[in-house]
């Protein structure tokens, strides 16, 4: 099957923040000092002039600023940015434009500033409306900080916008963490994403972990969660992303798909499909002042690499995997470029575990699954990987 070139997105990273988060293992750091906003959308002008040719002549059909925290960024800079982007790409009609933003950085009028710079979509990083939540989690904002975000989206007609959620937090119980699902309801998003908070290694909860609920809680949280969005209109239609009807995540859908992306901004990754099919992976130096002083040279460049047979069947599943609709062997080939015989074998052991289920022609994660996604996830390593993970 001939392999399809794939829609183009282009991520954007944003790596400060007010203070690090003691969960948080994005690459973000806690601002000492001024914002260097025009020293940094001058460095991702040049990144972006770096990549383009290796993507000249297609579409852009989704934008990203994710951090770190882009809502430190005046509407003046992202404004300045997009118009960067506009004369450098063909540019979607339906262009969606997302940014993340952080409640501790939203005064009165800047989404409608961001509104009128472009952005169609926001991200807003609630996490918990308890205070005693937000507080051992060390966020900068309160429950009505997060309300009056979330007003100002509206107030803004941003309506399209999403909101985080976290869950299984340091002693939260199952009443708890229905009790932000209803709340965030309240708001009318028109997108949840709901994670279960995890410790991540290198992070200051990773070197003194709280003490979080156990996994029979956090299953009851997650069930429980999931009844009250389904009531409401949301459908799940990926592991932590649940969505109004029309409103899923066309930007992250792209990566799940198996889309193609540039990624420019610190430690920003990229992925790409060639004319002859060839996928490569790059990435750019992850420190900010290291990509500050580099961008738009070769040295920025943290890496480049291909990806082929096994490894691309594996990064294929790792991400189509993540979402609840069926997928079929054509799918996976013409992502690919690959036949279905590289999957196969995984297949058939997953749906003998439970954890895939033949649908519409193909298969699909089952909710057994999209529990245990590691495991299932693990079944299509690439055979020298899966022999190392076996004897470790
Ligand atoms: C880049 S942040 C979002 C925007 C902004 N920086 C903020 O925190 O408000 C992306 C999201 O990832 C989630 N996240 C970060 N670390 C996590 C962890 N250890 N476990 C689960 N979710 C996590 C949070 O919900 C967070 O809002
Ligand atoms: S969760 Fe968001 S605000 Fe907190 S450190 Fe991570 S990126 Fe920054």
């Amino acid at each position: 099957m001939p392999m399809r070139t794939p829609p183009l997105s282009l991520y954007v990273h944003l790596p400060w923040c007010v203070k690090k988060c003691p969960y948080c293992d994005f690459n973000s750091h806690g601002l000492k000092g001024a914002l260097p906003e025009n020293a940094y959308i001058d460095a991702l002008l040049r990144d972006l002039d770096q990549d383009l040719p290796r993507v000249q002549g297609r579409t852009l059909h989704t934008l990203f600023f994710g951090g770190g925290t882009p809502s430190l960024f005046s509407a003046e800079g992202i404004g300045r940015f997009l118009e960067g982007v506009r004369r450098r790409f063909k540019l979607a009609a339906d262009l969606e434009v997302t940014l993340e933003a952080n409640p501790g950085t939203v005064e009165r009028g800047r989404f409608a500033a961001y509104r009128e710079a472009g952005v169609t979509r926001l991200s807003i990083g609630v996490q918990s409306f308890d205070p005693k939540k937000l507080e051992v989690l060390g966020r900068i904002h309160s429950g009505e900080e997060a309300l009056d975000a979330v007003e100002e989206a509206h107030a803004a007609g941003l309506h399209n916008f999403n909101l985080d959620l976290m869950y299984g937090l340091p002693r939260q119980s199952v009443e708890e963490a229905e009790a932000d699902v209803r709340q965030a309801m309240a708001l009318m998003p028109a997108h949840l994403s709901h994670y279960q908070l995890t410790l991540e290694p290198n992070t200051l909860f990773a070197a003194h972990p709280p003490l979080l609920p156990d996994d029979e809680l956090i299953w009851a949280m997650q069930q429980r969660c999931q009844e009250l969005l389904a009531g409401k209109g949301y459908e799940q239609y990926e592991v932590s992303a649940y969505a109004q009807a029309g409103r899923r995540a066309r930007h992250n859908l792209n990566y799940w798909n198996f889309g193609d992306y540039l990624g420019i901004g610190a430690g920003a990754h990229g992925k790409l499909t060639d004319a002859e099919g060839r996928v490569t992976r790059l990435w750019k130096l992850k420190h900010p002042e290291a990509y500050l002083e580099s961008a738009g040279a070769p040295k920025s460049l943290g890496g480049v690499s291909q990806v082929s047979g096994p490894d691309l069947a594996f990064e294929y599943m790792l991400n189509r995997l993540r979402l609840v609709d069926a997928f079929n062997a054509s799918d996976f080939e013409s992502a690919t470029g690959l036949p279905v015989e590289h999957i196969e074998a995984g297949v058939k052991r997953a749906v003998e575990l439970g954890l895939l289920e033949p649908a519409l022609g193909g298969w699909r994660t089952t909710s057994q699954g999209q529990n245990y996604l590691n495991d299932l996830q693990s079944l299509f390593l690439p055979a020298k990987d899966a022999n190392r993970k076996a004897s470790a």
